[in-house]
């Protein structure tokens, strides 16, 4: 067999940083997650429960295992939607160790009655279960070991106010700058153990949405674009060349805006006129769901201004009109 197909390393490389002085950009969350575990510590008592928000994408699960590992703790995962009865819930919890962290991924997910045990549990350590039924129907009371708590949303504003108000610290993770995305990118070359020049890193960083986890895939894909190039596995590594050929056929814009980005802006502004046109209707137009809609695609059109929420719906910027190349002439108000 030919010897290019025996792997010489492992296949897979975590990317993912695994303590606070790995983890780049965030830094106002940063400091006060490192206050608080650095005062935890001294106290030696578990951290306080945390709340950690944001869209996808932007470090809400990896900061989750950062706290857990700077905390010498063992984290165990599950996810709003993966904890169906109260019995799943007593289960999860009961098994928990002192100290542990326990991390609920889409934790605005979670029905009505999980919410409500799980106040008792954040608060006062205890879960009341129910047992029997009918006349028999009592409940016990369990004892649970001092744990941390530790919830990911992309949706803060789908959380109840009781739920949210029991986390010591919430935390809202925006979009990362240029800067620290290419930092990101140089960091996980190097892990890929490909040379990357500067200005290709910084390339990427600019198309990535803000976002590492679109960092992450761009790099991968620039990287194999490179390695299949005869000249590219040359010492220069991923040069400017290579970032701009690969994302020019990823069909990725020089603003970061991708296929899906574009299409929303393009129906807003060709069949609703710019809008106000409600979130609804777009999903329909686009063929997204509306979860998607709001919580991947409008976050980062709004912060990078080429889209308003107003009360009445959507509508397009003036940078936005300018994107897609639309002279509005007449359709100006004056
Ligand atoms: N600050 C960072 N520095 C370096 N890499 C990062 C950083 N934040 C995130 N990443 C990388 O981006 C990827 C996505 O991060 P993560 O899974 O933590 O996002 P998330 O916020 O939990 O997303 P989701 O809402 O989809 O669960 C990770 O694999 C990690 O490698
Ligand atoms: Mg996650």
């Amino acid at each position: 067999m030919n010897d290019s197909f025996t792997f010489k390393e492992p296949a897979t490389v975590s990317l993912r940083p695994s303590r606070f002085a790995d983890f780049t950009g965030q830094a106002r969350v940063l400091e006060k997650l490192r206050i608080m575990a650095s005062a935890a510590q001294r106290r030696k008592e578990p951290l306080n429960h945390i709340l950690l928000s944001g869209p996808p994408g932007l470090g809400k699960t990896t900061l989750a295992m950062v706290l857990a590992e700077e905390m010498h703790a063992s984290i165990r995962v599950t996810s709003g939607p993966a904890i169906e009865k109260a019995g799943d819930l007593a289960g999860m919890l009961t098994g928990l160790e002192y100290g542990d962290v326990l991390f609920i991924d889409e934790i605005h997910r979670l029905s009505k009655t999980i919410e409500e045990y799980l106040y008792a549990a954040m608060e006062d350590f205890r879960i009341d279960v129910m047992i029997d039924q009918g006349p028999n129907a009592r409940s016990i009371r369990l004892d649970i070991p001092k744990f941390t708590l530790i919830g990911a949303t992309t949706r803060t504003g789908l959380l109840t106010a009781p739920l949210r108000s029991r986390f010591t610290l919430q935390a809202r993770l925006d979009y990362y700058g240029g800067e620290d995305l290419s930092k990101i990118i140089e960091r996980n070359a190097k892990l890929l153990k490909i040379d990357i020049q500067g200005e290709a890193a910084m390339e990427i960083a600019r198309r990535s949405r803000g976002t590492p986890r679109v960092a992450n895939n761009l790099l991968f894909f620039v990287r194999d674009f490179t390695q299949q190039d005869p000249s590219g596995t040359g010492p220069s590594g991923i040069t400017l060349a290579h970032a701009k050929e690969a994302l020019r056929l990823l069909d990725i814009d020089e603003y970061g805006l991708d296929e899906m980005d574009k299409r929303i802006l393009e129906v807003i502004g060709q069949n609703y006129g710019g809008g106000p046109v409600g979130a609804n209707t777009i999903a329909i137009a686009i063929g997204e769901e509306r979860q998607t809609l709001e919580e991947v695609h409008e976050p980062f059109l709004i912060q990078e201004g080429y889209l308003q929420r107003t009360p009445q719906g959507r509508v397009l910027t003036s940078k936005a009109w300018q994107l897609l190349g639309i002279d509005r002439g007449e359709k100006n108000f004056f």
